[in-house]
């Protein structure tokens, strides 16, 4: 799988602790940044792993934040995508199932490198289960 990630100064050292994880399961990442620790706006990097994900360009968006919940605001204001903000990995798994999530936010100061790891795992090896759920997020869209 072909991810995209970015994080801000309050993701960065998750964002940094996950890479070579993420590389080291097989996957490839591409970093959109941020790379220090200056403070940044998280939706400068929700709008750069969006457009990613929307264009094609991967398969799916991490973002990361000190909440995870300003990135996972701002994904979910760009048309098409869905974002989904978890710090267990039952709800990572079934944010792919039912929701059909393309990126997941996590908060940098909340969860744990393991933690997340394992919602990140949980995630990408889930499902879309379609049907009914199709259904409810057809209705997300604008018509
Ligand atoms: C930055 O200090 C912090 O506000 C940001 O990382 C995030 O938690 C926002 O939702």
């Amino acid at each position: 799988m072909k991810i995209a990630i970015g994080a801000d100064h309050g993701g960065l050292g998750l964002k940094t602790a996950l890479l070579p994880l993420l590389s080291a399961a097989g996957h490839e990442v591409v970093d959109l940044g941020t790379h220090t620790s200056d403070s940044v706006d998280y939706p400068d990097y929700a709008q750069a792993v969006g457009r990613a994900v929307l264009g094609g360009e991967v398969g799916r968006g991490l973002l990361i934040c000190g909440t995870g919940i300003g990135m996972s605001i701002a994904a979910n204001k760009i048309p098409g995508l869905r974002a989904a903000l978890v710090s267990e990995p039952h709800s990572a798994r079934l944010a792919a199932v039912h929701n059909d999530a393309q990126v997941l936010c996590l908060g940098g100061r909340v969860v744990g490198v393991e933690l997340a790891l394992s919602c990140v795992s949980a995630w990408l090896s889930a499902e879309f289960e379609g049907d009914r759920h199709a259904r409810r997020l057809a209705k997300l869209e604008p018509r």
